[in-house]
């Protein structure tokens, strides 16, 4: 989403307020912690008449007890209690950081972490990431919604965040859950004991769990998207925040080593023999020169091929020219992130509006189970991507593969540092048999 050029036609029954929502998504991706509003936090949304129902209402539109669901189920109402943890501590104790709840670097992530002028009075860091973290800060929307009388575009021009949107929730998710510049998981991090991240739209929204229900009711208000769209655009918007952060951090970089969270960590972490050596070769790249991070812009090649080969083929080019250009140097890398990041930002709109059908599904899944493309997967990063989308897709299509095949995926990708090349080769074979009938 960049700014500046504005060629877009505006349906004139639109309500003024929508509109102006528009104009503002159009200034950048917007990070809903970020936004002006003052947050009132969890308490102020999670009360028993509003969401804090303990079963779900029968005869609302939402379910109420969003509460609930967050606080029992959810992973991010225990975000700022891991910074409590021994293993939070001892990260923090390493990178010299002090006490990791009061660590703006963690906070950024594991909490709501505004400034104080903006924390309404039963604002509590200690809620993690709460409502407000993902739906925007409320000080200006409360008012309407609570009366129930303002419709989904006034809302979200009041700063409700357009949480329905396939691009506008990756970019928010991804803001904490993939290595961008502002928020960085670094291979510092890495090394201190942070879990390595690893995201996938649709996946991730399912298990966080929703706490929304898609009825008719929904439909009227917002669209609804099958998983498989949620996937894909969710691949373009991974590869383009990738991208862009790989640009940026090679552009400030000045140390001897390049950002390292940025790479294929199979690259370098693996048992090695010098007597046998290696034969992995991919991405053009010999032996013994370490490769960067690219499973999303696969997984976004596969979708290409499907939907538009003039593209595909110059995501092909410009890959293989990224790969390139890390043996150039951070000026290089930078420059080939920044073309493909721009080529993926095209995808993602293109994919928003126009979703894969079902033809190009089976096609993606094909192409992913096929052996020419299961020969590239020798790396953990593609192979876990690829199972998560043969998920999605399988579900999306309504089949049942052979459920061993699955079953087998997720096993081979258990651990990037047990990850088992051959049992995944073996795992995609078994797939591939099973499409077939
Ligand atoms: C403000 C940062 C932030 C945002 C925004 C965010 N998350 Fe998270 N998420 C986290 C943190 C931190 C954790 C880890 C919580 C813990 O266990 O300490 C997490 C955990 C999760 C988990 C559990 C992962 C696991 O391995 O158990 C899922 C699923 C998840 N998030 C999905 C999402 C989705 C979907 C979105 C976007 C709609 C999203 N998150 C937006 C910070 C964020
Ligand atoms: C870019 C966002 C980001 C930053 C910065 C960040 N974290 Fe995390 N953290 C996450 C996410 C996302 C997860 C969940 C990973 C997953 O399971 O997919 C997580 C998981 C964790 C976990 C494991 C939680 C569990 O339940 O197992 C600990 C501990 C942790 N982080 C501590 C820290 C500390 C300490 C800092 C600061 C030094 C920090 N984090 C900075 C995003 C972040
Ligand atoms: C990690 C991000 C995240 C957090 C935290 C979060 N939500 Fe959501 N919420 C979403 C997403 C994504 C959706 C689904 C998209 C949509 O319907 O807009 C959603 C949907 C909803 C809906 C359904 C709206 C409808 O139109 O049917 C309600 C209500 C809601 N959330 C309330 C809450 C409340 C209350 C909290 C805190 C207790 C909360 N959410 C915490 C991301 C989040
Ligand atoms: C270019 C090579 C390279 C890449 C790529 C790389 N690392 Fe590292 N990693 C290193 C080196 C070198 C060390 C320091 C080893 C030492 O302290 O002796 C290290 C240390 C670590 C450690 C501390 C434990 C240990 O073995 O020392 C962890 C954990 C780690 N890396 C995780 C990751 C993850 C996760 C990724 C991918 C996002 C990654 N690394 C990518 C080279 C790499």
């Amino acid at each position: 989403m960049g700014g500046g050029k504005l060629n877009i036609t505006i349906p004139l029954t639109w309500p003024k307020a929508m509109i102006i929502a528009l104009l503002i998504g159009l200034a950048g991706p917007a990070i809903a912690q970020s936004n002006d509003a003052i947050h009132l936090g969890v308490q102020t949304c999670g009360a028993s008449t509003c969401h804090g129902a303990v079963q779900p209402w029968q005869n609302s539109t939402v379910l109420q007890n969003e509460f609930i669901i967050w606080s029992t189920h959810d992973a991010h109402s225990n975000a700022y209690k891991s910074l409590l943890s021994d293993r939070a501590k001892r990260i923090s104790a390493r990178l010299g950081l002090g006490p990791p709840e009061q660590a703006a670097t963690c906070l950024n992530c594991h909490a709501n972490n505004v400034p104080a002028e903006k924390q309404g009075k039963n604002f509590n860091i200690a809620d993690g990431v709460g409502c407000e973290s993902c739906h925007g800060g409320a000080e200006n929307w409360l008012g309407t919604h609570v009366s129930g009388v303002s419709s989904r575009p006034e809302l979200v021009a009041a700063g409700m965040y357009p949480t329905e949107d396939p691009i506008a929730r990756a970019e928010l998710c991804i803001g904490c859950h993939l290595p961008n510049p502002d928020r960085l998981v670094n291979h510092r991090l890495l090394a201190a004991g942070h879990p390595r991240l690893a995201f996938e739209l649709d996946t991730f929204s399912v298990n966080q769990p929703a706490h929304a229900r898609i009825d008719d009711d929904y439909r009227q208000r917002k669209p609804d998207h099958n998983g498989a769209k949620l996937w894909a655009v969710g691949q373009a918007v991974s590869a383009r925040q990738q991208m862009r952060g790989l640009a940026q951090t090679m552009s400030r970089n000045a140390n001897l080593f390049p950002e390292l969270t940025f790479f294929e960590c199979g690259s370098c972490h693996r048992p090695f023999d010098s007597a046998i050596g290696a034969d992995r070769v991919r991405a053009g790249l010999g032996p013994g020169e370490p490769q960067l991070y690219d499973a999303n812009l696969v997984m976004l090649r596969a979708i290409a091929d499907a939907v538009d080969p003039d593209i595909a083929q110059r995501l092909k080019n410009q890959t293989r020219a990224l790969h390139r250009a890390s043996r150039q140097g951070a000026g290089a890398v930078a420059r080939a992130a920044n073309e493909l990041a721009e080529l993926a930002d095209k995808l993602a709109t293109r994919l928003n509006g126009t979703p894969p059908d079902r033809n190009d599904l089976r096609a993606i899944l094909n192409t992913l189970a096929s052996r020419q493309h299961a020969a590239k997967y020798v790396d953990f990063g593609a192979a876990e991507q690829t199972t998560m989308a043969v998920a999605a897709i399988l579900e999306t299509l309504g089949e049942a593969p052979d459920p061993g095949a699955l079953d087998q995926l997720y096993d081979a990708t258990q651990s990037p540092a047990r990850f088992n090349s051959r049992g995944f080769a073996n795992a995609l074979a078994q797939l591939r048999e099973s499409l077939k009938k």
